[in-house]
């Protein structure tokens, strides 16, 4: 009963953040990740939305073993449907129903009254629970629902067989005292059996602390999501909740099972593929968490590390910057290192990973260990077959030239070459790559940083281009920016490709 059970929504109320747009692949990367993290359930999509989502949610299912995988679906027939349909290789399927209770959503998006809401929602999961055992109910706005009324949907789904009832905070209205008195409500009435979950939005930056005011008040699962992405202002930080929860445990009395070493990877990766950014004063993950700048908070972290901290960056896999290898270093020492980063790579990884690692270390001299997990997570999370790789390229630029760029891309055995000029060197390489992949994307976004320290930081691109109606993030690493941004635009025109091959095939029925 002290439990908590950490109920992952970033692949699907996080993917509903503005801008982020996940691949199928880059959700099973996440999905797996997620699952080293040790989370109880993943909530691996909204079926009905597309058939992208159907297909993630299949993919997921049927390679990840160990957490639940969960499906939203609205109360309606064809949704539960399709979503029950994409859990079929799931080994141990949830389907997560929702429906809206509160007044202002029945009388201007429903047009129902409370009646109709109580018939649909006890028809719905009666229907769902013939194919499925472990059912999830939310009454969507949950928060401002007449406490009364909200109380009759639980009873009434709960007798019709839900085992999970979720309490969400859909519109980040509820404040921590107000929203844990609700649960202790609930609480109080609802079978013990049945587990009380929250959900919460962070239109006000309470996500959190409301999750926590649940938790005290009785709640036994946590909605939330990686770095707290979500509709509008996010969800729920699993990080945060999760490192709350452990750092004061006897407050909260409650066990968390998470690998939390496994946290601050997850945090980059997530970053990587939405293209979303992490603020660097973010809690837990963030790039100024665990950095002292006054004198005086650095003189009392030498002298004893607590003064100022309240937890070890090692809990959630901050690696610390020591100097590691150097270009003399064999494959058996990378791997020992990667190893104790957490993670572990099969031989032909490890190779790719190794070959990166020699140009890198030529090139720095010193690789520590953010160097190795920025390299790792290249390789390991280039989620698709590239069908495009860099081979060469050659930028002129200047104040007093028109900028130009000679661009040379392999294509399994073709060597293509092109050139182009343009406004600036970006603008020249990305038109000449355009001329050779014969695609001509829009770009959305470009975004550049300094992943690792130093003057000779490795920097990351993150570019965001659509494609046909379609929005893909591709990334880019090097301590070279203009590669970096090289890489990252084919990057995401792999994506692409790959992402239209695989809505092919499934037309196709294979
Ligand atoms: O915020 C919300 O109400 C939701 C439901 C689907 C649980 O995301
Ligand atoms: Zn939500």
């Amino acid at each position: 009963m002290d439990r908590i059970i950490f109920f992952d929504t970033t692949l699907r109320d996080g993917e509903q953040s503005p801008g982020a747009s996940l691949t199928s692949s880059a959700k099973l990367t996440i999905a797996r990740h997620l699952a080293k993290l040790n989370v109880d359930v993943i909530e691996a999509g909204f079926p009905v939305a597309s058939e992208d989502d159907a297909y993630a949610v299949k993919l997921i299912g049927k390679e990840v073993k160990g957490p639940v995988i969960c499906a939203l679906a609205r109360c309606v027939p064809k949704d539960i449907e399709i979503a029950l349909k994409s859990l079929e290789s799931a080994q141990k399927p949830r389907l997560h129903l929702f429906l809206a209770t509160s007044e202002i959503h029945r009388k201007f998006k429903l047009v129902k009254a409370k009646s109709e809401i109580i018939r649909i929602a006890k028809e719905m999961v009666s229907f769902a629970k013939k194919f499925i055992d472990d059912i999830e109910f939310s009454p969507e706005d949950a928060t401002r629902t007449e406490p009364d009324f909200l109380l009759e949907v639980c009873k009434t789904v709960v007798d019709e067989g839900a085992r999970t009832l979720n309490i969400p905070d859909t519109v980040g209205y509820a404040v921590p005292e107000e929203y844990g008195a609700l649960i202790k409500f609930l609480r109080e009435k609802i079978p013990q059996e049945i587990v009380i979950s929250v959900h919460c939005h962070n239109d006000l930056g309470l996500a959190v602390a409301n999750s926590l005011a649940a938790v005290k008040n009785g709640a036994r699962q946590v909605e939330c999501t990686i770095n707290g992405i979500g509709e509008r202002a996010g969800n729920a930080s699993l990080e945060e909740i999760a490192m709350n929860l452990i750092v004061r445990k006897k407050y909260y009395g409650v066990r968390v099972d998470l690998e939390t070493k496994h946290i601050y990877r997850i945090s980059k990766l997530v970053s990587s593929l939405t293209g979303i950014p992490v603020q660097p004063n973010k809690a837990i993950v963030g790039d100024n968490a665990f950095k002292h700048e006054s004198g005086i908070h650095q003189d009392g972290v030498i002298k004893c590390r607590e003064t100022y901290e309240i937890m070890h960056p090692k809990m959630v896999g901050i690696p610390e910057s020591t100097l590691v290898l150097g270009k003399h270093s064999g494959r058996h020492a990378l791997k020992l290192r990667l190893e104790s980063l957490g993670v572990s790579v099969d031989e032909n990884t490890l190779n790719k990973i190794f070959e990166q690692f020699k140009k890198l270390a030529d090139k720095k001299k010193e690789v520590n260990d953010l160097d190795l997990l920025v390299l790792a997570e290249q390789e390991t999370i280039s989620a698709v077959e590239p069908t495009y790789t860099l081979e060469y390229f050659h930028i002129i630029s200047g104040t007093s030239t028109l900028p130009s760029a000679t661009v040379r891309i392999r294509k399994k055995n073709e060597i293509i070459e092109d050139a182009s000029l343009g406004d600036g060197p970006i603008d020249a390489l990305y038109k000449a790559i355009d001329r050779i992949v014969k695609i001509s994307p829009k770009l959305q976004e470009y975004k550049i940083s300094a992943v690792t320290g130093g003057k000779d930081a490795q920097g990351e691109v993150i570019v965001s281009l659509m494609i046909d109606g379609m929005r893909v993030a591709g990334k880019g690493v090097s301590t070279d920016i203009i590669e970096a941004s090289a890489r990252a635009y084919l990057n995401a025109i792999n994506q692409y490709l790959s992402r239209k091959n695989l809505v092919k095939k499934k037309y196709r029925g294979t």
